[in-house]
């Protein structure tokens, strides 16, 4: 008996590998599906490889990009993959509509759904990621939360599945692989033109997709008292050809654009930067790694990872150029002090994950 895995997205592989890998281990059987929805080998095929993850199973080829269409595309395709596999079970990541799509498709063919980083909760319903995990937590029968905040929110909405606390398995990823980072460092810092940087990510659509926001986003950059590293997400770069920013941002000197990085090269540049500002949800978790700690000024409104800000290590600014660029002066006129600690996690959440779904499919058989 299998157990049906997804992915779909850049940080899904990246989370999911840890527990692929703890599958293996214990050669529990696995279908792994890609839906598709990052197909760009940089956002997608470069991780299974720098991660050694096993090639997809089954690779759907999208035609819509448009959220409702590629939803419902993705329910189509996933049940002609999923339907002949005799799967009792489906382990999902995350939020993004490659989980939904799943999450809806095994409750619709009868398989039970595990949700990995269950309970995330923003309040900010203009996220399509909030939309997305507020859905699956209710279609999920095992629902393993990173950590007891999420929890809590799980139990205040009376969720119907088992509710378990394994922590968040991006701290596992960085348990395995972080060796490898070292061994690359000085490769990677060759290509940056500074010495003292902000790496910067940038791509909710609620921020993106707004041209006054990116606007700012711009002007934030420009006036950046620190020189910026900033790799460009895809959607992010389409947004400012399309509202004809993109030669403005090339054109600021202390901006070191590049590329959507290979993920032991992006750990690179987060060990080593002085902060990060993001909108991005990984990196808010990443940041509070023990060999990495940094900083994180998180450009948006809100967020649902309300344990690193708790735990000192980010700040919710939004995105007014005045506020962000204060509170860069800010933190780089204080003395940081961090935790030693992550509140994500202890690197063990795969194994907890996995000795569960295992303990499901010994009672199933
Ligand atoms: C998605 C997730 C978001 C997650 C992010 C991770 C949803 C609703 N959003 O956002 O939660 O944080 O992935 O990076 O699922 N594109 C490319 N090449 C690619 C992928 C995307 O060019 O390989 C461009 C396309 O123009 C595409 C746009 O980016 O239409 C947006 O991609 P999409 O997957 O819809 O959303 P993301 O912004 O990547
Ligand atoms: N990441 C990467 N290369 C990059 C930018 C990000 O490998 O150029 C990794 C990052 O370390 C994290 C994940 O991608 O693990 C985060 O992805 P993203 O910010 O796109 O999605 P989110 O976490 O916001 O859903």
């Amino acid at each position: 008996m299998s157990v049906i895995v997804v992915i779909g997205t850049r940080p899904e592989i990246i989370k999911m590998a840890p527990v692929i890998k703890e599958l293996e281990r214990h050669s529990i059987d696995f279908v792994l599906i890609h839906t598709g929805q990052h197909y760009d080998y940089e956002m997608s095929y470069i991780f299974l490889q720098e991660l050694k993850l096993p090639e997809p199973d089954v690779n759907l080829i999208l035609d819509n990009r448009k959220s409702a269409a590629q939803i419902g595309e993705m329910m189509i395709k996933l049940e002609k993959a999923i339907e002949d596999k005799k799967s009792k079970l489906m382990l999902i990541q995350g939020d993004t509509n490659t989980m939904l799509a799943a999450g809806l498709t095994a409750l619709k063919l009868g398989i039970k759904l595990g949700h990995i980083e269950a309970g995330l909760r923003s309040y900010d319903w203009r996220m399509p990621e909030e939309h997305n995990r507020r859905m699956i937590d209710h279609v999920s029968d095992y629902l393993f939360a990173p950590t007891e905040i999420s929890k809590r929110n799980l139990l205040e909405e009376h969720v119907w599945g088992e509710v378990y606390v394994t922590g968040n398995t991006v701290i596992d990823t960085l348990e395995i692989y972080f060796d490898k980072v070292e061994e690359i460092e000085s490769q990677v810092l060759e290509k940056i033109q500074f010495e003292e940087y902000a790496l910067v990510t940038f791509h909710r659509s609620e921020n993106v997709d707004n041209l006054q926001v990116l606007r700012d986003f711009i002007r934030i950059l420009q006036k950046s008292p620190l020189p910026v590293v900033y790799p460009i997400h895809p959607r992010t770069r389409k947004r400012l050809q399309e509202f004809g920013l993109w030669n403005e941002i090339k054109r600021i000197s202390h901006l070191q654009l590049l590329p959507p990085q290979g993920y032991f090269e992006f750990l690179v540049l987060m060990k080593n930067c002085k902060l990060i500002l993001t909108d991005s949800g990984g990196l808010q978790e990443e940041a509070t790694y023990p060999k990495i700690r940094k900083p994180v000024l998180v450009l948006r409104m809100s967020t649902e990872r309300p344990e690193a800000v708790i735990h000192g290590f980010a700040r919710v600014v939004g995105v007014s150029p005045v506020v962000v660029l204060a509170e860069l002066e800010k933190l780089l006129h204080e003395e940081v002090r961090l935790p030693n600690k992550s509140p994500f996690g202890d690197g063990k959440a795969s194994k907890k994950i996995v000795s569960i779904v295992k303990s499901k499919l010994e009672v199933w058989k």
